[in-house]
């Protein structure tokens, strides 16, 4: 996989104005502030693409990142974001839910998790909710960057634990440091050629 081009198809609010085209959608999913916009300038090489937020829960609509003009990267709204009011939370989890529910063009998600913490609730929920609803994933364990080698490997049986999700299947990945993007240009080639 290279990265040859990418550009935000469209910003949805509502399951109308989803990409009809047939093309294949692989959704980057995960908590508030768990890295997701990071992660997408990252794998692109794109310094500012996705907007990195200051404060959590930035990102409201679903993005469709059109990539290579052949599929698209889906950036969904972080969920278990504390700060916000009941009503934005219930709205946000639905925007999140009729898209994994009604999409049929999604092929693959890309779980991502903060390698600091322990999966919460939400997290084995989702993990949950895409292996019942059969989709290929592959969870991404950012900000690695931050634990040393040891920590990292102790993270890794924890969230592999959590998440009931075998080893072999999660990336550590580092924005800052560029780690893990070579294991997710291989996901995303096995995603693309099945
Ligand atoms: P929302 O859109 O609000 O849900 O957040 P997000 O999941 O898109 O997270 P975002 O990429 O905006 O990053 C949140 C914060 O984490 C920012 O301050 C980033 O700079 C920081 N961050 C993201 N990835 C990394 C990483 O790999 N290493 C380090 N050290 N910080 C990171
Ligand atoms: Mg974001």
């Amino acid at each position: 996989m290279k990265i040859k081009s990418i550009e935000l198809k469209v910003a949805a609010y509502n399951k109308n104005q989803y990409p009809d085209d047939g093309l294949t959608q692989i959704a980057v999913i995960g908590r508030s502030n768990v890295g997701k916009s990071s992660f997408i300038n990252t794998i692109v090489n794109r310094k500012n693409f996705a907007r990195v937020s200051q404060k959590p829960g930035k990102t409201q609509g679903i993005n469709f990142y059109l990539v290579n003009n052949s599929f698209y990267l889906v950036d969904l709204p972080g969920y278990g974001y504390a700060e916000v009011s009941k009503e934005m939370k219930k709205q946000w989890s639905i925007n999140i839910e009729t898209y994994l529910n009604v999409s049929e063009y999604l092929k693959g998600a890309i779980m991502l998790v903060d390698i600091r913490h322990k999966p919460t609730d939400d997290d084995v929920l989702m993990m949950n909710y895409l292996k019942h609803r059969n989709l290929n994933y592959v969870v991404v364990a950012t900000k690695s960057d931050k634990l040393n080698r040891q920590e990292i490997q102790r993270s890794l049986n924890v969230i592999s634990e959590t998440l009931e999700v075998d080893k072999g299947k999660i990336v550590p990945f580092s924005s800052l440091k560029k780690t893990g993007v070579d294991n997710i240009y291989t996901y995303l080639d096995s995603i693309l050629e099945d």
